[in-house]
């Protein structure tokens, strides 16, 4: 389903069946690619060496618990209130009126997505347009640096982002790192709640397991969290903006559901289960048999294609075929919707609370989380603000990488909708 992939060293086994992925993703045997795995995972590991997707057992689970102490419901709810769904009013409120140019809404969503990352990981002194400019400059190589394993250039990729990378640890990094120490270091400051402070404070750890390695991983650990969340969001996104577009020109009357945030999530879910954005890979470190009866040697590399897996899936519950089509109606008999687009298992994603807000992910408290999620806040404003496809320029899938992201994504915002 994906493009060809760069080379691995040991052979791959490809996984598209559901239950072999849901195996892979799961099990104590499968783990991330190490250097020596191919996949140009010795690049990759430049840039997410020792960061919390890098690892596997009792030390990935210890960093996960830190980690996820981020994503508390008050904090949620504040990031989603009080802050995104202004800052993105405000951003539709910045494109100049009188321009009949189209925007691209990828390179618009991913500007949202930075100005909220950067606040909740804490990277300060992006306070002017020209500071969030040279940032967005560089963040922009240094994700695709981060995105490696998956370039068909690797070498000149990998050469522009650590370059980039340089330039972002010292002109915004350093002393964002040094402002929250002198913090810490003051028992009567507020401490900001964000992955600095929360590195910071878990400093001693990260010394006690990597010893003088601390400083890097936990740059590391910052980088990766922000390349994990902003672009695969923006992508996301996009990839709903498309399938909902088309869906209303076959549905008009399903128009004014663009002002009820059940039926937009349910479009995301759809949608992120038809445009995810590459394979997950795993490294066997025995020889295991999957439960379709797929054997993948010790060392072998696991692709789990999570897209033919979802369609499969999709199709297996409706009628053959029909899985590859956008369906917001459609329902997977315990199974979510968006299927593996944020994984399984250990390292499925930690960000999927934030952008799918309190429903799917803890139905138990639904009724007293009024969290709708990031991607739903994001959506009803674009909705509300008019986006549409532009007639004659359709979205661009980008060429440059096997995985399947927008290129450019040109749309009009044209005025209240509904
Ligand atoms: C629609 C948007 C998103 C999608 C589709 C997505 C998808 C994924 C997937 C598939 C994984 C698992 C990777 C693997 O198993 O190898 C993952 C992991 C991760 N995601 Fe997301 N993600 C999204 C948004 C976010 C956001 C907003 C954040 C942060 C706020 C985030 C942070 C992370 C982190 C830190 C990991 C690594 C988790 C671990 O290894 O334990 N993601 N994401």
């Amino acid at each position: 389903m994906y493009g060809a992939m760069p080379q691995s060293a040991s052979g791959a086994v490809h996984v598209s069946n559901y239950e072999d992925a849901l195996y892979v993703l799961r099990s104590p045997e499968f783990r991330p690619l190490r250097k020596e795995a191919g996949f140009n995972m010795a690049y990759q590991l430049m840039f997410t060496g020792g960061a919390l997707i890098d690892l596997h057992g009792k030390e990935h689970f210890e960093r996960r618990r830190i980690l996820g102490s981020l994503f508390r419901r008050a904090t949620l709810e504040e990031y989603e209130s009080d802050y995104l769904a202004p800052a993105v009013r405000e951003a539709i409120a910045d494109l100049d009126a009188s321009s009949t140019d189209p925007v691209d809404l990828l390179v618009f969503t991913w500007r949202i997505m930075i100005r909220l990352m950067v606040r909740l990981v804490g990277v300060d002194g992006l306070d002017t347009p020209e500071a969030e400019e040279r940032f967005a400059e560089y963040f922009r190589d240094f994700e695709h640096g981060t995105r490696s394993r998956f370039s068909r250039d690797p070498e000149e990729t990998v050469a522009k982002a650590l370059v980039s990378r340089s330039i972002l640890y010292e002109e915004f990094l350093e002393a964002s790192w040094a402002r929250r120490r002198a913090i810490l270091a003051d028992a009567n400051a507020a401490r900001p709640r964000d992955v600095l402070t929360l590195l910071l404070e878990h400093e001693d750890y990260y010394r006690d397991k990597v010893g003088d390695r601390a400083a890097e991983v936990m740059n590391n650990e910052t980088a990766a969290f922000m390349a994990a969340s902003i672009g695969s969001t923006a992508n996301a996104i996009c990839g709903a903006v498309y399938e909902i577009d088309r869906w209303l020109q076959d549905h008009p009357e399903d128009r004014p559901k663009l002002l009820d945030s059940e039926f937009l999530r349910t479009c995301f879910s759809e949608s992120i289960r038809l445009h995810q954005t590459g394979p997950l890979m795993r490294q066997a470190a025995e020889d295991v048999r999957l439960p379709s009866g797929t054997e993948v040697p010790a060392q072998a590399v696991a692709l789990i294609d999570r897209l033919e897996a979802g369609i499969e899936l999709a199709s297996r519950a409706s009628q053959p075929g029909s899985g590859q089509h956008f369906d917001p109606y459609r329902t997977i008999d315990g199974v979510p919707q968006y299927v593996l687009a944020f994984g399984q298992g250990p390292h499925m994603c930690i960000g999927r609370q934030m952008v799918l807000g309190g429903h799917y992910t803890q139905p138990e408290i639904e009724e007293t989380d009024t969290r709708v999620g990031l991607a739903v806040t994001v959506l009803s404003e674009y909705f509300r603000a008019g986006v549409r496809l532009v007639p004659d320029r359709a979205p661009i899938i980008s060429g440059h990488t096997i995985r399947e992201t927008w290129a450019e994504f040109p749309v009009y915002f044209a005025g209240p909708s509904a």
